[in-house]
């Protein structure tokens, strides 16, 4: 059985969980947080106490090359363990340290989905805004250290509209909005290609509405112990967190009625084991308020995320603007708060309509067609761009569109710069 019969292995490592699995399957086998523990004193050791000592030294190095953990295995090592260092080998969508990160695919390949990386096909994914250089050496890690048959590296926007397979209809043109943990992406994208010059990114993500959340609690003064503290928000921000439609009428609700809205945490302290609680109030619709009013987050960046999507929509070409507003679609797991979409809808479209009746009040008489403006929400939201690259990765098409290990030996790495947008897109 040769490589191209055999299902290819999809991995979408994103700045705070890698989703990984096989083509074909509708969720992904594991979804774990981008993170390794390294232990440093194996590396320490072998650098200090065995001074002189070649061998034991290369054995030390060859040991604190095995001895490290990925995902929740890593963070519990950290917890418990003072010798192991976490290292997150991308930040803001972008791989920051290649060491880590290769040592984090070696795992995902060998002990989470356990094949043979000679015997798949690899799919692996990259932030709209990756620099041509970062996909060779991906190149080079795939087909150099695992030895892979063929590799194909795709924008995350474009695999979250080819997601939209599961409603009847694909449509290659829309906008993603891609908020994950680490950036928010708005990325227009007109039959299957990326509109480069359009893409917008706003530095408020799903990590910044955790610390919110965690400043808010800290600041009405719950006790949560600090070393718990960010986890806790977190948790409580995937729990309980919800969009509202009007933030002033949702605090005067609140405040006449604080019982109706509060939650309650209970945790565990984890240096002395006592049982802890603590309420959870406007938290809950507070932090995902910043996407709307990013001002009450920080003075740095204050534009809306709906405007943004205006300002992208404008700035792309005019013969695709009305099928950009008709298909938006939400993408990454910080889209999950309850109602997201709406409200996002809804702001949305009373900019496009303020527009449009302006811009019929100064055109006198003429009257503009009225804009749909529809934003897509979906069960699959929190991995689409991995359930996207599943299906991608399932059509005939795709091991043809593949760079394979003979080209990668034949013309080099830099056959990984460009990768095509090929038939199953359509
Ligand atoms: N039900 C939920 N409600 C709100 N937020 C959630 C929910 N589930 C997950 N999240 C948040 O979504 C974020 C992770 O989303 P995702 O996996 O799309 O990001 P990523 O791909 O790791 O990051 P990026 O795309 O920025 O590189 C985390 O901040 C997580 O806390
Ligand atoms: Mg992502």
């Amino acid at each position: 059985m040769d490589a191209a019969s055999r299902p290819a292995v999809v991995i979408d490592n994103g700045t705070g969980y890698t989703k990984m699995g096989f083509a074909g399957n509708v969720e992904p086998c594991f979804i774990i947080p981008t993170v390794v523990a390294v232990n440093e004193s194996v590396l320490n050791q072998s650098r200090t106490s065995l001074k002189g000592n070649w061998l034991a030294q290369h054995s030390a190095g060859v040991m604190a090359d095995l001895d490290f953990f990925i995902g929740d295995e890593a963070l519990s090592r950290s917890r418990s363990s003072s010798t192991y260092n976490l290292s997150y080998p991308i930040r803001q969508g972008q791989v920051e340290n290649w060491d880590t990160m290769e040592r984090f695919w070696q795992q995902c390949i060998f002990n989470y989905l356990r094949c043979d990386p000679e015997d798949h096909y690899f799919l692996l994914t990259e932030s709209p805004l990756t620099a041509p250089e970062n996909r060779e050496y991906t190149g080079e890690i795939m087909f150099e250290t695992f030895n892979v048959p063929g590799l194909y590296i795709a924008v995350q926007p474009v695999l979250a509209l080819a997601a939209g397979y599961t409603t009847s209809k694909c449509e290659m043109t829309g906008v993603v909005v891609d908020v994950g943990d680490g950036a928010t992406h708005v990325v227009p994208v007109a039959d299957g290609y990326v509109i480069g010059s359009s893409i917008k990114s706003i530095p408020v993500a799903g990590k910044d509405v955790t610390q919110f959340i965690q400043q808010l609690i800290r600041e009405r003064g719950e006790h949560i112990p600090p070393e718990d503290s960010f986890e806790v928000a977190r948790k409580v921000k995937e729990m309980y967190c919800y969009t509202c439609s009007d933030i002033v009428k949702e605090f005067n609700k609140h405040d006449r009625e604080p019982s109706r809205y509060i939650k309650q945490w209970t945790g565990v302290k984890p240096k002395t084991g006592a049982p802890y609680s603590c309420d959870i109030g406007y938290e809950r619709f507070l932090g995902p308020e910043i996407f709307f009013h990013p001002e009450i987050y920080g003075s740095d960046f204050t534009t809306p995320l709906p405007a943004v999507i205006d300002k992208c929509i404008q700035s792309s070409p005019i013969d695709t603007r009305r099928a950009l507003y008709k298909n938006i679609v939400l993408s990454g797991g910080s889209t999950m708060f309850k109602d997201f979409h709406r409200r996002l809808q809804r702001d949305l479209k009373k900019i496009v309509d303020t527009r449009v009746t302006g811009g019929s009040r100064l055109g006198g008489d003429v009257k503009s067609q009225p804009i749909e403006v529809n934003v897509v929400s979906h069960p699959i939201q929190r991995y689409a761009v991995w359930f996207g690259g599943s299906v991608l990765a399932s059509t005939p098409e795709f091991y043809g569109a593949c760079h394979t290990k003979a080209e990668y030996e034949e013309y080099g790495a830099s056959i990984c710069r460009t990768n095509p947008v090929f038939k199953g897109m359509y």
